[in-house]
C-alpha cells in the first residue's frame, strides 16, 4: 500500500514536471520568434513638437540630409537638402518593415534588402521600389498628404 501511494506521487509529480518543462519549452519558443518576427526600430524620429501642425511626421531640422527618419509606417528621406521623400516601410519583398538607415540606405533586416533614399533597390531579394507616400513641408515639419 506505501509502495502503491509513493508510485501514485511519483507519477504525478513526473507529469507536472513535464508540463510545467513544455510550457517553458512554449515561452521560449514565443519569445525567439517575436524577436525574429519584429525587430525592434534602429531609427526612430522624436515625437512631433506641440504646437505643430496636427499632422506632422518630423521636423525638417530631424532629418538628416542623406539620410532620413521612420516615423510609424513611414520612412521620410532628404536625399539632398531641402528635398523630401516620403515611403512607404513595408518592404516589396515579403513585407517586413524596414528598420534601419545606414550609410544613405534603408534596411529591411528580414532578408537584407536595402533601398535607396528615393526607395529604389539597391540590395535584393527585394526587386521592385518602395511606395512613395505623399509628404510636405509646412514651416518648419514635414507633414503627410
Ligand atoms: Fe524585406 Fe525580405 S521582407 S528583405
Amino acid at each position: 500500500m506505501n509502495n502503491s501511494t509513493t508510485d501514485n506521487l511519483d507519477r504525478r509529480t513526473v507529469v507536472a514536471g513535464a508540463g510545467i518543462l513544455a510550457a517553458a519549452t512554449a515561452l521560449t519558443a514565443c519569445s525567439t520568434y517575436g524577436e525574429t518576427a519584429t525587430p525592434p526600430p534602429a531609427t526612430a524620429a522624436p515625437p512631433a513638437q506641440p504646437g505643430g501642425p496636427a499632422n506632422a511626421l518630423a521636423k525638417t531640422a530631424d532629418i538628416p540630409v542623406g539620410g532620413g527618419v521612420i516615423v510609424g509606417g513611414t520612412v521620410v528621406t532628404q536625399p539632398t537638402a531641402g528635398t523630401f521623400v516620403g515611403l512607404d516601410s513595408t518592404c516589396t519583398h515579403a513585407g517586413c518593415k524596414v528598420t534601419k538607415i545606414t550609410d544613405g540606405a534603408l534596411e529591411c533586416v528580414c532578408h537584407g534588402s536595402k533601398f535607396g533614399l528615393d526607395g529604389s533597390v539597391v540590395t535584393g531579394p527585394a526587386k521592385r521600389p518602395l511606395a512613395t507616400k505623399p509628404v510636405r513641408v509646412e514651416g518648419d515639419s514635414i507633414v503627410s498628404g
